[in-house]
Formats: structure tokens, C-alpha cells, sequence
């Protein structure tokens, strides 16, 4: 029998191998072209399962790609932890943007990651975040230290809406049933200031399209003379916001909770360099709502942000046209109560009533989901918690990240349980960016946290 720590100075590089072999799987979840891949990756984490001690491993089969479920019960009058995670990654575009291809993990020091970094999509979100979890099982069952049950369940689907994960969990209750769900998909303050993520911001993501003429027309033929859906879809777009940054569609922020100047005050203690913020994006100043701080714009209050903004001609020099259609994406980012379906049937009338004549707007919903908030108040948070303490030998913070998990509410309203985001990425690994990394500190340090997690979370429901 081993303590944690040894075990993973025993098993680093192994550790370390495997989530490169399955960082080079690239489950790519919204390009069709890689749904092979996509499958594969769900058969390499069942066995991955498998491995670590599970006594059954499933590939559920959902109408989309399969959910890989695991579990070892131990005892049905023990708690039962219900790991969360997925398997897909966002697609890795724009690839001439990466320092080496992303789906060849390479290990490199950073700045902020002096021990090294995976360098892969999905290194940190969220393969390398879900794999410490599976790495956590095997120490705990190869050494005699699993205190509790623990169920596992992996989708392929996250980076994509979910949508078949939100129809497995209602027709699955029965064997999902747990105490605490546990879900390492979210961030971290600092290496040196360690955070719980309680709370996460809903979100509504539509597709416009502005039609103008029936084809696109000689620029100096009709140019002045006829909408022209790009122009005209920029300046719809621009209203959206007013000169405080505020949204302006009615209705939108009605049921915004807001929050007490207390509660304000008590965010605003953590640590924050503003300077450090901007020199990272190098940017000369903030941009954001009037009346709130840098955090807040982006925790507790919602947006609007243009995604993808396409249309006319793009190619190699001047082509003189006006397009017949343009077209973006655009993601409203929701704080808890605001209910994702209403706004984005404000947005869709608010959208469809700006439009002037001689342009035709259909605004097309893709998906979306409701924020979440978790009080601290409950053992699970506290739990997580003192495994923070006694791993990082400090208190963590709590704090509300501008991120969404959708299925975190669903969790919560079919399953009946809390969630406890533990992550250990940084803002800066760059999830869904070039260059996406995960520091090989934050991967270890995560598989020797999570076990005091077991530990003490089995203790506090005694
Ligand atoms: N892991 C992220 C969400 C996240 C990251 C939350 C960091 C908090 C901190 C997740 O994979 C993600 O990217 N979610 C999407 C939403 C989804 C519906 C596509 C997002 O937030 O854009
Ligand atoms: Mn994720
Ligand atoms: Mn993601």
C-alpha cells in the first residue's frame, strides 16, 4: 500500500504517456469527418476504465455518440460520487495557428508551466482533466483506498451541446443515482491560489441570416441603391449593445439576479492583477459593461458576443460585389434564473424587429442550457475543499467562472444532487485556442488532490 504521493512519483511518466496515447485521438465532436475517431476515443476510456478498477464498463448507445459509463460499488450504504467528464474536443482550427500539430501532444515549459505542458486540443479540455479522475480511481483501487462508490460517465458529445447526454440522464436516474457529482472541467485561479468554481453561466447560441436581393449584384450597378445585407447586418449587430455596453434587447436582463454589495465585495477579495490580465492578451485596456469590474463582466453578469460573422467576398484581392446574404453566429452568455429558451425568443423577436425593409432576417436557435450557482454550505464543497487545503497546503477560494456546462443544471434537476467543479486548468492553458496546453504540475497535482476528495467526502456524510 502507497500514499498518493509516492504512487504518482512511482507512475508519472506512465501517467503522463497514456493521456498523450489519447490526446492523439482526434474526437473532434463537431466535424462529422472525424465521428471514427470520435468512437475510438470512447473504446480507448472504456478500457482506460477498465484498467483503473472498474468492476462493469458500458458503452451506453445514445441517438449521437455513446456515453461511457463505469462504475465500482462497494458498498450501497456508502456515499456514491458520480464522475463527470467528456471525451470530445473542439475542432483544432485554425491549424496554421498552432506551434505544432494538435493532435501530436508535445511537452514544453511555459512561463506559467516551468515543470512543462501538454501541448493538444483537449489537453485541458477536458481529456487531461477527466483522465486525473481515472488515474485518481486507479491509486485508490490498487491500493485499498476507495472509501466510497464511484460511478463514471463520459460523454462525446459536450463541445456540441450535450444533446445526448441531456436524453440519457432521465431515462437512466435509477443508475445514476449518487451523492455528489464531481466534475473536473473548469479552472483554477493560479498554480498558488486554488479556486472552486461555484458557479456557471447559462448560455443561448442562435445563427442569423440577412437576405438582401435574390443574387449578388455589380457593386456599381446597384451599389447605393438596394440593402446590402453585410452593411446592414453590422449595424443590427452594433445596436445590440448601448454606449454603456449594456444589451439592448427588452426583456433581457428581467430576471438578472443581481447581486448584493456585500456579495460584491467578497469577489472583488480575489487576488486580481489588471495589468497582468491585459499584458497576457497584450491589450491596452478592458472593454466591457459600465459599472462593473473586469471578474464580474465576466462571472456574474451575461453578454452578447458575435462568434462568426461571414459573407460577400473574402478571397485573394478586390472582387466588387454585393453579396445577396450574410450571415454570424452569435452566443448570449446567461447568469442563473435568466431561462435560456425565453431569451432566445426575445432574442429572435428583438432581431427580427430591427431589421429594414428590403432585407429578410431568419434567426435560427442552435443550442443552449441554464447557469448554474453552488452554495458553499454543503458538504461536498467542503470536502473538496479541505482536499485542496491539504494538498496545496492553502484555503481555496470560491468562485463563479463565465464558462458553461449546461448539463450541470440538468444534473441537478433529474439526478437531485450538487456538482463540485474541481479544476486544475489555468485561463491561460487556451482551451478551444491554438496551443491549447495543460501544465503536467496541474495534471499530477489534480490525481493527488482528488482521492482527499473520496476521503473526506465519505467522512462528512457519516
Ligand atoms: N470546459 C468548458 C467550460 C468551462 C471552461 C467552464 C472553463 C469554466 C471554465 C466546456 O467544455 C465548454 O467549452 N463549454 C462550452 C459550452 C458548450 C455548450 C459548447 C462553452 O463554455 O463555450
Ligand atoms: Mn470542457
Ligand atoms: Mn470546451
Amino acid at each position: 500500500m502507497q500514499d498518493i504521493q509516492s504512487y504518482i512519483s512511482d507512475n508519472k511518466n506512465r501517467f503522463i504517456n497514456e493521456l498523450i496515447e489519447l490526446l492523439k485521438i482526434p474526437s473532434v465532436s463537431a466535424d462529422t469527418a472525424f465521428s471514427q475517431d470520435v468512437l475510438n476515443t470512447a473504446d480507448a476510456v472504456m478500457k482506460a476504465l477498465k484498467d483503473a478498477g472498474c468492476d462493469s464498463v458500458e458503452l451506453c448507445e445514445t441517438p449521437g455518440y455513446p456515453i461511457v459509463y463505469g462504475e465500482k460499488i462497494i458498498d450501497s450504504n456508502l456515499p456514491t460520487v458520480l464522475v463527470y467528464g467528456h471525451y470530445d474536443v473542439q475542432p483544432a482550427d485554425p491549424i496554421n495557428l498552432w506551434d505544432s500539430p494538435p493532435f501530436d501532444p508535445v511537452i514544453k515549459e511555459t512561463q506559467l508551466h516551468p515543470e512543462g505542458a501538454i501541448f493538444a486540443r483537449g489537453a485541458c479540455d477536458d481529456k487531461g482533466q477527466m483522465y486525473m479522475h481515472v488515474k485518481a480511481l486507479e491509486y485508490m483501487t490498487k491500493n485499498d483506498k476507495l472509501p466510497c462508490n464511484v460511478k463514471f460517465m463520459i460523454e462525446g458529445e459536450e463541445e456540441v451541446g450535450s444533446e445526448s447526454l441531456a436524453w440519457f440522464v432521465p431515462r437512466n436516474k435509477e443508475k445514476l443515482a449518487n451523492d455528489v457529482i464531481l466534475i473536473s472541467d473548469t479552472g483554477m485561479i493560479a498554480n498558488d491560489i486554488p479556486s472552486i468554481t461555484t458557479g456557471l453561466r447559462g448560455l443561448s447560441y442562435v445563427e442569423v441570416e440577412v437576405t438582401g436581393p435574390n443574387r449578388d449584384l455589380h457593386s456599381g450597378l446597384y451599389g447605393g441603391a438596394v440593402a446590402n445585407p453585410i452593411n446592414v447586418l453590422t449595424k443590427m449587430i452594433a445596436s445590440l449593445h448601448d454606449e454603456n455596453n449594456h444589451i439592448t434587447i427588452p426583456g433581457f436582463y428581467d430576471k438578472v439576479e443581481e447581486l448584493s454589495t456585500e456579495e460584491r465585495a467578497e469577489m472583488a477579495k480575489a487576488p486580481f492583477s489588471l495589468e497582468k490580465y491585459k499584458n497576457a492578451l497584450d491589450i491596452d485596456d478592458v472593454y466591457g459593461e459600465a459599472g462593473y469590474t473586469t471578474n464580474e463582466r465576466n462571472s456574474i453578469r451575461p453578454t452578447l458576443d458575435v462568434n462568426g460573422i461571414w459573407g460577400g467576398y473574402t478571397g485573394e484581392g478586390a472582387k466588387t460585389v454585393i453579396a445577396s446574404k450574410a450571415y454570424a453566429k452569435i452566443s448570449m452568455r446567461l447568469v442563473p434564473n435568466q431561462e435560456w429558451e425565453e431569451i432566445t425568443q426575445l432574442f429572435k423577436k428583438h432581431f427580427e424587429s430591427i431589421a429594414p425593409a428590403g432585407v429578410k432576417v431568419e434567426v435560427k436557435p442552435h443550442h443552449g442550457g441554464q447557469g448554474y450557482v453552488t452554495p458553499i454550505n454543503n458538504i461536498g464543497y467542503q470536502a473538496a475543499s479541505k482536499a485542496y487545503e491539504q494538498t496545496f497546503g492553502k484555503k481555496p477560494i470560491p468562485q463563479r467562472s463565465g464558462g458553461s456546462i449546461p448539463i450541470v443544471s440538468l444534473f441537478e434537476k433529474e439526478l437531485e444532487s450538487k456538482t463540485i467543479l474541481m479544476g486544475f486548468g489555468l485561463d491561460s492553458d487556451a482551451i478551444h485556442s491554438p496551443n491549447e496546453h495543460f501544465g503536467i504540475w496541474n495534471y499530477l497535482k489534480g490525481i493527488e488532490t482528488i482521492p482527499y476528495f473520496y476521503e473526506y467526502f465519505t467522512e462528512l456524510s457519516k
